[in-house]
């Protein structure tokens, strides 16, 4: 095995570490800014809420997706095989984390398949970097799919996290002609998702006009892959660690946040994937209220993914139980009985995505 080969698999376990154990969370998404208004006469039943949603034509039992994390070295199997159940018991969809590492390295499939094992009937998203689409073509796409036996593909962005890598990709040049070529030729319904960054207005349009199906806000406010690689620099004790270690400290603080970039995607077009710092129902039901069509968590689902079956089950419950009592709270006997709930919007938030603020960015 090369050393590239290696390191792409051991980073994997790294991520995964520094994510359960380290503080690397970052910044405020905007969902504290959008208050639900109370319906003191809800007129629905709490106990026949329906929390079932639809997204690419597929139905799941509750707007909650589980958001790509992990695969890609031997000790994190068992965490996507964990996921991979629970997505199947509870009717979710789940997203596996980036492939590259099996793509290099064979030996390395099984820890991305077995999603599939554990999950006959789920769906499930492949996941692919823009530079590798670029670099590898249509065929790692293929290849990645294939794999798990996937429903979509997401190729992420993740320039930020590229750009403070000491081994990371630093040139993005052909990742946006290398998505609107995988859209023309191929089946499978491409999302294109950020990692913590958030996507603007202007980016989702020229995702749409190449023929994405779907976008993932992945925005700012939660997990901070700066922050993850200021970790894993902080670990070392050369100046070039040093340096990554400010480099990544200054850049925790860059990005759309989430519900900001939230409704600037969606001016432009749907369907959307909130994630990024959606840490509660409560958290989901604003998203959906704002017009997404699902809600991704990450990291709130790592620490009980590596706890036990049990965990899992009680994190997801409890999560249920959160946007249960928000759509009971606004009268939303259906999720999408949300996008009709009243919400107030306040600070930061309003000001970013208020149409007549002079400072607002002009698109
Ligand atoms: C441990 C870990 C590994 C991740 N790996 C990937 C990945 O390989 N590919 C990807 O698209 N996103 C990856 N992500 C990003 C998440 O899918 C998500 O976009 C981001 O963490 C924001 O959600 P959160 O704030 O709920 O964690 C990872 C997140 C975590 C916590």
């Amino acid at each position: 095995m090369g050393a590239k080969v290696k390191l792409t698999s051991s980073r994997k376990l790294d991520h995964l570490r520094i994510c359960a154990e380290e503080d690397v969370e970052c910044g405020d998404a905007g969902f504290y800014d959008i208050r639900f208004v109370h319906n003191a006469l809800p007129e629905c039943d709490m106990g026949a809420i329906d929390l079932s949603a639809r997204f690419l034509g597929h139905t799941f039992s509750s707007p909650l997706f589980i958001s790509a994390m992990t695969g890609g070295h031997p000790g994190t199997r068992d965490v996507n095989a964990r996921l991979a159940r629970t997505a199947e018991k509870f009717g979710l969809g789940m997203g596996v984390g980036s492939q590259r590492a099996a793509l290099e390295n064979e030996n390395l499939t099984d820890t991305f398949a077995i999603v599939r094992d554990e999950a006959p009937h789920a769906f499930l998203v492949a996941n692919l970097g823009a530079v590798q689409l670029r670099d590898h073509g249509i065929e790692w796409a293929e290849k990645a799919v294939e794999m798990i036996g996937a429903d979509a593909l997401a190729v992420h962005l993740n320039f930020l996290q590229e750009a403070i890598q000491p081994e990371g990709d630093h040139n993005a040049i052909g990742c946006f002609a290398a998505i609107e070529d995988l859209c023309r030729n191929f089946r499978t319904p491409v999302i294109v998702k950020e990692t913590g960054c958030g996507i603007s207005a202007a980016t989702a349009r020229k995702c749409w006009g190449a023929g994405v199906k779907a976008i993932d806000i992945g925005g700012w406010g939660g997990t901070s892959w700066a922050a993850v690689e200021a970790v894993r620099a902080g670990k070392g004790s050369s100046a070039r660690d040093k340096s990554l270690l400010s480099l990544g400290q200054d850049f925790a603080g860059w990005g759309i946040p989430t519900v900001v970039s939230l409704a600037e995607v969606l001016a432009t077009g749907s369907p959307v994937i909130a994630s990024g710092g959606v840490r509660s129902g409560l958290d989901i039901a604003k998203g959906l209220a704002f017009g997404a069509d699902l809600c991704g968590m990450a990291l709130p689902l790592l620490k009980p993914a590596m706890e036990s079956d049990e965990a899992l089950a009680r994190a997801i419950q409890a999560i249920h139980q959160e946007l249960t009592v928000t759509m009971f709270l606004t009268g939303s006997a259906k999720t999408i009985d949300l996008r009709k709930a009243q919400v107030h919007i306040t600070g930061r938030t309003r000001q970013m995505i208020d149409k007549d603020n002079p400072a607002r960015v002009k698109r």
